[in-house]
């Protein structure tokens, strides 16, 4: 009865009645009922008129102050490192960009409250300062750089960079003037020639337009260069997640980034730059037409600048020659002359058809620009404290149309001088728990486009591909859907023109099966070489013991046969064949290389094995100062003037030269003695032996 009685309602409902639920449900008892009038609204009710009244735009910098944990400046402590991580992130891609080698000072420091400058665990008002001696910013960007949300230069391009929205720094200023009202400070100056400048300005969250509140040109000491101060609420908490962390993990995925880092509590670290190349700066392309969606394309014809449809497939995207859109414009049976603007409805759905189902070569890669195996060696190996390093960087591969590069290190052991056991446990950032293994797993360091990723790390691809990985076929202990256990580091970089991060605090890449893929193939690769590295070490150290034991009884052997002889024997001699014959039964040298008793790696390609008797493989040969005396003395340096300015650290070593030496460059001392610091004569080895393993 039910399926004959559907089809009347929807003849009597096509003439004029406006709002229909009967057509929406379609079920008998409610077709057939009568339309009824609204009931009038009630005293109490708006009108349509009323609620019209009361639509408004939104400007974005409101909606991101009430929302401002969208962009990570959920708690006061996260609010401090996403600060910190925009002013770096920028400065150093302005180097990059410039082809600058990046020398960055950042200078958190406690501001008095009240009168009184509290305990650095009570203090809840900072100051970041962040100074770059990148390229500067011209006088009229300046203000909207500064106080105007979504305003920047990378947004537009497919380019690999650290930020991408024009969000950043701008949402660090505008929280701190939330939570404090200052304004932010800039200087900067953009040559020798010219005067630097100053300026104060806040975001009208109203309009999100700049607010001016002070413009001068100053004197500055550096010659070129960038200094931003943001004044905010904020937290400082040693341990995971925090600045310390995130500086320390941007020192180790950009080695070529010479860092000064002053905290809060008056430590002073510089972390020198051990690789002294830039990156290749990665090229911009067009978009990959497998990456673009159906929306994004319908826009593009629309904005074209072709006149016919062959055109515009072969000139706004990337890997489509005028024979590959001939094919496309075949396929979706559309002229090769037919106008882009044209193109709506049903021809934009065949040709969004036919794109995808053409054969297209994969985009190019030149517009990434991975870290390479040497110098996230380097990076793992001066920053973290280890027996093994190794590292990968894999083939470019595409998700979505976007060339992307996953590149892989292992940092393993503790060390050869294990004198300190004892790990200090770090503090445990808010939310964050850990199980009772918490020591014994492995430390996850996540990488997008050379950023830290410090949040939302189970959320993440490259943590799941990390637990995923079958690390117990190297030799390496893991319980089920956990990371690795054991003394080790696992360091994944996901570089691409655009990282798909799951928020937009950039906090954790989506989980694309081709990402996940690569990361898995890298981790796989880098496990191999630990369980060579590990099963090497193993048996050399059995065979080792093994000889001890011979050698042992091989002078008893010796006197008796001696003896038995009446004496008419070369003891010495048959000593001398005895050990001969232990050594060659034993491994040989081969068991003294692997247990760093001489000799170096053999078949592992970019490794370094570190032992008591040094360091083999490929250490880079590290473009480093000599070692400075001590650690800089913890007190932070004032500022001189009013003018916030960052005191580098003194130091009697000499200077590694910026392209544009600033008179008050920041000169060069080791990292202050650390918990991870490595007798320099250790470093004196690795070119050597590293020249003799590249034979
Ligand atoms: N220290 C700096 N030196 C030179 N240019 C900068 C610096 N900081 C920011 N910029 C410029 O300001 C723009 C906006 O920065 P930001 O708000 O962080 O957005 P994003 O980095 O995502 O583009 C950047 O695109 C860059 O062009
Ligand atoms: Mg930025």
């Amino acid at each position: 009865m039910k399926p004959k009685a559907q089809p009347k309602p929807a003849a009597k409902l096509k003439p004029s009645q406006p709002a229909k639920p009967a057509a929406a449900v379609p079920d008998g008892k409610d077709q057939a009922a009568p339309v009824k009038r609204p009931p009038a609204p009630r005293a109490s009710g708006l009108t349509a008129v009323e609620m019209g009244a009361r639509q408004r735009e939104i400007s974005v910098s409101e909606f991101f102050t009430k929302n401002r944990h969208l962009l990570g400046f959920d708690n006061p402590r996260k609010a401090l490192l996403t600060c910190v991580k925009e002013a770096v992130d920028n400065a150093l891609d302005a180097c990059e960009e410039a082809g600058i080698l990046p020398e960055v000072v950042v200078k958190v420091s406690v501001v008095p409250t009240g009168g009184t400058t509290p305990p650095l665990s009570q203090a809840t008002r900072f100051k970041v300062t962040v100074v770059d001696y990148g390229p500067g910013i011209v006088r009229e960007q300046i203000p909207r750089i500064f106080a105007k949300l979504l305003y920047g230069s990378k947004f537009h391009r497919l380019r690999m960079s650290r930020g991408q929205q024009g969000i950043g720094i701008s949402a660090a200023g505008m929280y701190g003037q939330l939570t404090t009202g200052k304004p932010v400070q800039i200087i900067s100056r953009t040559s020798e020639k010219t005067q630097a400048h100053y300026f104060e300005v806040q975001v009208n969250t109203k309009t999100n337009e700049p607010r001016i509140l002070e413009k001068k040109q100053i004197d500055w000491e550096n010659h070129r260069g960038t200094q931003v101060t943001i004044e905010l609420e904020g937290r400082y908490q040693k341990g995971r997640a925090s600045v310390d962390e995130y500086i320390e993990l941007t020192a180790i995925a950009n080695p070529h980034v010479k860092l000064h880092y002053h905290a809060p509590d008056g430590d002073v670290k510089v972390y020198s730059r051990i690789y002294d190349e830039l990156p290749a700066p990665p090229r911009e392309i067009k978009p990959h037409p497998y990456g673009i969606e159906f929306g994004i394309m319908l826009k593009m014809l629309h904005d074209t600048k072709s006149h016919w449809l062959s055109g515009f497939l072969a000139g706004d995207f990337s890997r489509v020659s005028p024979r590959v859109a001939e094919e496309i414009c075949a396929k979706a049976e559309l002229s090769l002359k037919m106008r882009p603007r044209d193109i709506v409805g049903h021809d934009a759905e065949k040709l969004y058809k036919a794109i995808q189902a053409t054969k297209i070569m994969a985009p190019p890669t030149n517009c990434i620009s991975p870290i390479g195996e040497k110098a996230i060696l380097a990076g793992l190996y001066k920053q973290i404290k280890g027996d093994f390093y190794t590292a990968v960087t894999r083939s470019p591969a595409v998700y979505r149309g976007n060339p992307f590069i996953i590149e892989a290190g292992i940092a393993f052991g503790k060390g050869p001088q294990q004198a300190a056991p004892e790990v200090q446990k770090k503090p445990l950032a808010e939310g964050e728990r850990h199980g009772d293994h918490e020591d014994e797993l492995a430390r996850v360091i996540r990488y997008a486009n050379r950023v830290p990723l410090l949040y939302q790390q189970a959320a993440c691809a490259t943590y799941q591909a990390a637990v995923e990985t079958a690390w117990r076929n190297y030799g390496v202990s893991q319980s089920k859907g956990a990371p690795p256990a054991g003394p080790m580091v696992v360091f994944i970089h996901m570089a691409s023109v655009w990282v798909p991060f799951t928020s937009e605090s950039k906090e954790a890449i989506a989980d694309y099966d081709e990402i996940r893929k690569e990361i898995k193939l890298a981790l796989q690769e880098c496990g191999r070489r630990l369980g060579v590295f590990l099963k090497r070490k193993e048996r050399a150290k059995s065979e080792f013991h093994r000889r001890n034991i011979f050698e042992l009884y091989i002078s008893e052997v010796a006197d008796a046969c001696k003896r038995l002889k009446g004496g008419k024997l070369a003891a010495e001699k048959l000593k001398t064949q005895l050990c001969k014959i232990a050594m060659s039964r034993t491994g040989g040298q081969k068991t003294d290389e692997i247990l760093g008793h001489q000799g170096g790696p053999e078949g592992l390609p970019d490794s370094i094995i570190v032992t008591a008797e040094g360091v083999e493989g490929d250490v880079p040969v590290l473009a480093e100062e000599p070692a400075a005396p001590a650690p800089t003395s913890p007190e932070a340096p004032s500022p001189q003037t009013a003018r916030p300015a960052v005191e580098p650290p003194q130091a009697a070593a000499p200077q590694l030269e910026l392209p544009l030496p600033a008179p008050r460059r920041p000169s060069g001392s080791t990292r202050a003695a650390g918990k991870k610091g490595r007798p320099p004569a250790k470093k004196a080895r690795p070119s050597m032996k590293a020249a003799k393993r590249r034979r």
